[in-house]
């Protein structure tokens, strides 16, 4: 069967990561313009880079949950031909055994020149000091994380996945940032099953719902899956 599944904040909650519109959230704390858009970047460069030099820290202790795991048993299954595609920009699904994640976000490890757009791995604190290794510029070093207002990654072959299809499925996220909250209906225009796994329904259109916390409701559908491969 080919499943597309995309994955936002909800998977990695209980792996201690939270979550951004929850109760006690990143953005009940952060006001998301100082710190995930350009114009905050380029207004204090150094409150952006010390913002996820926290959360990768964050990242760098936590541990991947039983969802993780699990989403990474049906991404190695033979008989299932899987896109895991995910918002977050955590390394938890690669951890949990899914190396090939699409980070539609980008990721937390990886830095980007604002100069040049060179993309290199990254996994300690950032600087300006530092200098980018293809083109040396100094100053523009940057997380390579998707910011609002920016093009998300790899979106086209996100949509072609979805279009070939035979289920679609949406665990862990709100819906309420687009592109990414407009997969569902996508997959739904195409004539493909959609399926929700979430702590509370997000109220999007899915043909099934199931409610839970992801470390208990994705083992329990992937063996499901596996049984069915
Ligand atoms: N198990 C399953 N789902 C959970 C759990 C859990 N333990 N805890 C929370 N959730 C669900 C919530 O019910 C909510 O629907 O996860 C969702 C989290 O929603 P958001 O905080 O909005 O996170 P997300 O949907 O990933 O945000 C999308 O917004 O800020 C941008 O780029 C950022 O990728 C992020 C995007």
């Amino acid at each position: 069967m080919k499943i597309v599944i995309l994955t936002g904040a909800g998977v990695s909650a209980e792996s201690g990561l939270g979550t951004f519109r929850d109760e006690g959230g990143l953005w009940t704390r952060y006001d998301l313009a100082e710190v995930a858009t350009p114009e905050g970047y380029a207004a204090d460069p150094d409150r952006v880079l010390g913002f996820y030099d926290a959360r990768r820290a964050n990242a760098r202790g936590a541990m991947p949950n039983p969802a993780h795991a699990a989403l990474g048993r049906l991404c190695a299954a033979p008989g299932h031909d899987v896109t895991l595609v995910t918002q977050n920009i955590d390394d938890m699904h690669e951890r949990g055994g899914a190396p090939d994640a699409i980070h539609i976000h980008g990721s937390l490890f990886e830095a980007l020149c604002a100069a040049c757009g060179h993309v290199w791995p990254h996994r300690e604190d950032m600087s300006r000091a530092d200098a980018c290794p293809a083109c040396a510029t100094v100053g523009t070093v940057r997380p390579n994380v998707v910011w609002f207002g920016e093009i998300p990654y790899r979106m086209d072959e996100v949509v072609a996945a979805i279009e070939a299809a035979d289920l679609f499925v949406s665990i862990g996220t709100s819906g309420t940032v687009y592109p990414a909250a407009g997969l569902n209906e996508i997959a739904r225009g195409a004539g493909v099953r959609t399926l929700e796994l979430n702590l509370d329904a997000s109220g999007g259109r899915f043909d099934a719902v199931r409610e839970g916390p992801a470390s208990e409701i994705v083992p329990r559908w992937v063996g499901e899956m596996l049984a069915e491969a």
